[in-house]
């Protein structure tokens, strides 16, 4: 037995880049980091969007829970960086971040210059089941990749599992078989601790376990020997502690625990740790990911990725749907394969300002009766109001 894994790790980490190549587990994933954010202010509908058109397979969201709990996609545990206001995101209800601007930010970004847009002004936050309920409409087979960045004690694995279990999304996948790339929804985490307490919660979610560096002696031994506790499914070493350790993804394989790795977005990194075999890789930049796990041939196909080539942008309807943690969403079912299909449809919302980029907005006939009868109802409250 080892007795120095900090000091393998050290030795690990400063190794010399050798080109390996070896197989995923499966197709190589395109993740979307916070959306395209590269191009479009991270975790609103605007990055999102632009990434679903960009063709991913996974959608990231970071989740922190707001003052009432409703989990929200968001990096930072304040929003100071990403919005015009300041504070703890923990501080403030759902309906308080509704009313900051998360766009004006990127736009004041000179490094971002190239992509600024005046219609990012005004960004809403996305609350996660948002996030769900916007894409799966327009691709069932889109799947999530989801960050606890502050369980809260525990809460914000609670909550996902209670919205995850209302809307049929708590066991899309098959992962008594190891097939962590089946499921729906995904959950990573920098703490061992949230991907425990997620298993303790429910076998059926899928884990993966996020690292800069082993922070201690037991995880330097788990990158070592390529392999940990079983409430790991897959780790995500970030891709500088990959290259400096070219075996690490067989023995991570040899194990049986998918590799996912963060955040790419130089070509030639990405080229070598496809090479390496991971099984995905986030990037910022989600048509150059798309693009490079295209020419390697090794990615999902066209038909099972099932994007749309368009899309009404901002997800009119669904967007500024939700209200608290219990919804108002969609309800979802697996189809037996992997995807979902959409069980019972919640009533959709007037589209709002600033979530959708100006592009059409597409709504079905159902949709716009209830609209049509919610404004009949604020006509006829108005007329009774003023004695017709
Ligand atoms: O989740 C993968 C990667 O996003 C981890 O780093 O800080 O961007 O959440 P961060
Ligand atoms: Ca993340």
């Amino acid at each position: 037995m080892n007795k120095h894994p900090a000091l393998v790790a050290l030795v690990i980490l400063s190794a010399p880049a050798a080109a390996q190549v070896a197989p995923a587990n499966g197709p190589q994933l395109a993740i979307a980091h916070r959306g395209a954010s590269y191009y479009a202010p991270e975790h609103t509908f605007f990055a999102y969007d632009l990434a679903m058109a960009m063709d991913v397979d996974m959608l990231e969201c970071d989740l922190i829970l707001s003052k009432d709990e409703v989990p929200v996609c968001i990096h930072d545990t304040t929003v100071d960086r990403t919005s015009e206001s300041s504070g703890a995101v923990d501080s403030f209800t759902l309906a308080e971040l509704r009313q900051m601007d998360f766009g004006s930010w990127f736009n004041a970004d000179a490094a971002k210059a190239d992509y600024h847009d005046p219609a990012y002004a005004g960004a809403k936050i996305v609350p996660f089941e948002e996030q769900l309920d916007c894409y799966l409409r327009h691709n069932p087979r889109m799947r999530f990749h989801v960050e606890t960045k502050d369980s809260a004690g525990g809460r914000a694995e609670q909550v996902m599992v209670d919205i995850l279990t209302r809307k049929g999304l708590l066991a899309t996948g098959d992962l008594d078989n190891g097939n962590v790339q089946s499921s729906t929804v995904m959950l990573q985490s920098f703490d061992p601790g949230s991907l425990e307490r997620m298993r303790q919660l429910t076998p059926t979610i899928p884990t993966a376990f996020l690292t800069s560096a082993p922070t201690n002696e037991e995880q330097a031994q788990w990158q070592a020997n390529g392999d940990g506790p079983d409430y790991i499914d897959a780790f995500a070493p970030n891709s500088a502690a990959l290259l400096a350790d070219p075996t690490a993804v067989q023995r991570f394989h040899a194990n049986g625990h998918d590799v996912h790795t963060w955040t790419v977005d130089d070509p030639n990194q990405i080229d070598l740790l496809l090479d390496m075999g991971v099984d995905g890789i986030f990037s910022n930049q989600a048509d150059v990911i798309r693009a490079r796990v295209d020419a390697h041939g090794t990615g999902t196909t066209k038909e099972d990725r099932g994007n749309p080539t368009d899309f009404a942008r901002g997800c009119p309807g669904v967007a500024g749907r939700v209200t608290s943690n219990q919804g108002p969403g969609d309800v979802w079912e697996p189809t037996g394969t992997r995807g979902v299909k959409l069980k019972k449809a919640a009533a959709l919302v007037a589209p709002a300002q600033n979530y959708a980029s100006g592009s059409g907005v597409v709504m079905g006939a159902l949709d716009w009766g209830v609209l049509a009868g919610l404004l009949c109802a604020a006509l006829f409250g108005a007329m009774n109001r003023r004695g017709h």
